[in-house]
Parts: C-alpha cells; structure tokens; sequence
C-alpha cells in the first residue's frame, strides 16, 4: 500500500545559461515511470479545490511550470502532508491509491501533470469515504 512517504519531490535536470533556462524530463530516469498522458490546468481560481480523488492504477508527476499551487496528499493511514509547488524544474510523484487535492493556484499558475496512463474514469474514486 503507497503511503505518504512514497509522495517525493523530484528536482528535474536543468540547463541555465544566459540564454535562460531549459529543464528535461525523461521516461524512467527522471520520473519512475513511462508517460502515456500529459494534461496542465490553468486560470483557477485560488478559492478552488481540484483533484479531490484517488486513482488505482496511475501514477501522476505535478509540476508548477509557472506560479504557484498547493497539493495536500492524504494516504489510507489518515496521515496527510501539504507541498507548495512553485518551481518549474520541482516535480512532485504521487503513485497510485494516494488521495489529492490542488488548491491555493496563484493567477499565473501553470500546473502541468504527467501519468503513466491514459485518462480512464472507471480508476477514478471521487468519493473519500469510498476511498477511506
Ligand atoms: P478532474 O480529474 O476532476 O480534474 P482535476 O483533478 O484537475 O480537478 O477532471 C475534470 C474533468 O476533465 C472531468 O470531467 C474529467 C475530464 N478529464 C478528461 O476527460 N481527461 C483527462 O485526462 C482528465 C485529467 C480529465
């Protein structure tokens, strides 16, 4: 069972010169897993909350390519930490049955989410007390 100690934050390669700044993110070596899906989220509003699931199967690397949000992760222990993401080259991997919430996007944020599988509602569990 995935617990919020298998929640870790991931510091992307990053290439700064004077010509800015350049970050690279490869299958199976700067995530532990292969991509099969990329979404991003943007223009919401820092009174929302997002997310607010668990998934079975998949795995999810969020990073904040510009601005700023919060995701608090709760595990099947009860036990919960908050991150901030606020750095385009941070990533933070949350692998499967770990339940999420996004909150707290500034105006500016970017939230862009990778996973190791393709969209599937069904992997979906929308419901705490069905996740609990
Ligand atoms: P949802 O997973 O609730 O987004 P968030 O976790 O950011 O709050 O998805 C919102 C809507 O978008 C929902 O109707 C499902 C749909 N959706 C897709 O069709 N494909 C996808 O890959 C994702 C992430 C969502």
């Amino acid at each position: 069972m995935n617990t919020i100690d298998d929640v870790k934050l991931i510091e992307f390669p990053k290439i700064f010169d004077s010509l800015g700044n350049l970050v690279v993110i490869e299958n199976n070596k700067d995530i532990p897993f292969e991509m099969k899906r990329i979404f991003f989220i943007y223009d919401s509003d820092t009174s929302v909350v997002r997310g607010k699931h668990a998934n079975r199967n998949s795995s999810f690397c969020l990073i904040n390519v510009c601005g700023k949000s919060k995701v608090k992760v709760i595990d099947l222990n009860g036990d919960e930490k908050i991150i901030t993401l606020d750095r385009p080259y941070i990533g933070v991997y949350l692998p499967p049955m770990i339940w999420k919430d996004m909150y707290e996007f500034s105006d500016d944020s970017i939230l862009l989410v990778l996973s190791d599988q393709l969209y599937d509602e069904s992997e979906y569990i929308r419901d705490f007390s069905d996740y609990r």
